[in-house]
């Protein structure tokens, strides 16, 4: 038996005729960057997102590098000002803080959500403060109207990370990516929304900030040859762009098998071992990934005994960013920094298969092998 974690090779061979046309109409076409094809998908995605812009570029890390640091050439931050992070997010968002000398406040997440609990953020605030960034983790809907009311009191930045979670809701209907003052997207090829390689984006409604980040993923230019900002190059190109416009197009159909998929986990996993993080609204999970928390320290031999048993699992994230050898000498990541919440879950955390591609049988089979686990 072999159910992998997620076959990259099924997920593009779903919509793969239209792919491969996608991608020979742009090598044909004699024209691979700042094209059309990236104006499309923008626009498209900007659509989807419910946002006046989207900004293509590089990366999901670039996407949110580039909208601290629009920030900061627009004056609204500098050097040595804090932002509240989860802490136990993937480490692309810290390090999008702190490549610009921007300090990362760390606050830990509810257990049951898995998202940053809003009950703890007030106590971080600081008049350094300058911006929130919620990451909604696992594809999970993470703002909340008290995360809203908080950056209204004192008048704080909303920057969303929705690497995770393309097609996610909050409760009133809006898409995660068009609730902040401006999100970062990944289209990692794992992603919900996934390139053949890597991309990323910015949506926002902020014209001003759109403008800035669009001209620093383009060296800092914004009229050839003249450079307003000492940027990088930073493009999406217009092969991924071309995927992207066709995968999107299946994206809601695609999050709504990952909703059966977990459905069926949800209700019949029943191993005493394992906890759940609360169920949400449908529409209120992308369901990027299925979390499950191990608990009596089995994490790593249940990974193991699925492995053996020819299911692919993987830990996000067995280290938690502030235990991490790179921020070991910060000045903000104090011995004192105890957040056992998040250390927990890089403990307990393990991702089941889920994805547009893994069939039904294959979902039952892992649900039967995970009950039977230490039976
Ligand atoms: C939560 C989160 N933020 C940011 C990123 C960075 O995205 P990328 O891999 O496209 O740089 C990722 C994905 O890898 C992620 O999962």
């Amino acid at each position: 038996m072999n159910i992998p974690f997620l076959s990259l090779k099924d997920v593009t061979a779903l919509h793969g005729a239209e792919i491969n046309e996608a991608v020979c109409r742009v090598v044909n076409s004699g024209w691979y960057l700042q094209g059309k094809e990236n104006e499309r998908f923008e626009q498209h995605y900007a659509e989807f997102i419910g946002t006046k812009y989207c900004v293509g570029c590089a990366n999901g890390l670039d996407a949110l590098i580039w909208i601290f640091r629009a920030y900061i050439e627009m004056g609204v931050m500098k050097s040595g000002d804090e932002v509240i992070v989860p802490a136990n997010t993937y480490i692309a968002t810290i390090l999008a803080i702190t490549e610009n000398g921007l300090k990362p406040v760390l606050v830990e997440p509810k257990l049951n959500t898995l998202e940053i609990d809003d009950d703890l953020i007030e106590a971080a605030i600081t008049p350094k403060t300058k911006a929130i960034a919620i990451v909604h983790l696992y594809g999970r809907d993470a703002y909340t109207d008290k995360i809203g009311e908080l950056c209204k009191k004192y008048n704080l930045k909303l920057v969303e990370d929705n690497a995770q979670a393309h097609g996610c809701k909050h409760t009133d209907g809006r898409m995660t990516g068009s609730i902040g003052d401006a999100a970062g997207h990944s289209f990692y090829p794992g992603k919900n929304l996934g390139a053949l390689g890597d991309g990323g984006a910015v949506t926002t409604n902020d014209e001003e900030l759109a403008k800035a980040i669009r001209a620093l993923a383009n060296y800092g230019s914004q009229k050839k040859y003249v450079f307003r900002f000492t940027g990088r190059n930073s493009r999406l190109d217009e092969i991924q762009a071309a995927v992207l416009d066709v995968k999107l197009k299946y994206m809601v159909e695609d999050n709504a098998h990952r909703k059966e998929v977990a459905h069926y986990y949800y209700e019949h996993i029943n191993n005493p071992l394992i906890t759940l993080p609360d169920l949400l609204p449908d529409d209120q999970n992308a369901y990027h990934l299925f979390p499950i928390l191990v608990g009596e320290g089995k994490r790593d031999v249940l990974h193991d005994y699925l492995e053996q048993n020819g299911v692919g699992t993987v830990c996000h994230y067995p280290i938690a960013p502030h235990k991490q050898e790179c921020y070991a000498k910060e000045e903000w990541n104090i011995p004192q920094l105890i957040l056992p919440i998040t250390e927990h879950l890089a403990d307990e955390e393990l991702s089941l298969p889920i994805g547009p591609s893994i069939t039904l049988d294959e979902v039952h089979t892992v649900t039967d092998l995970i009950n039977k686990f230490c039976l």
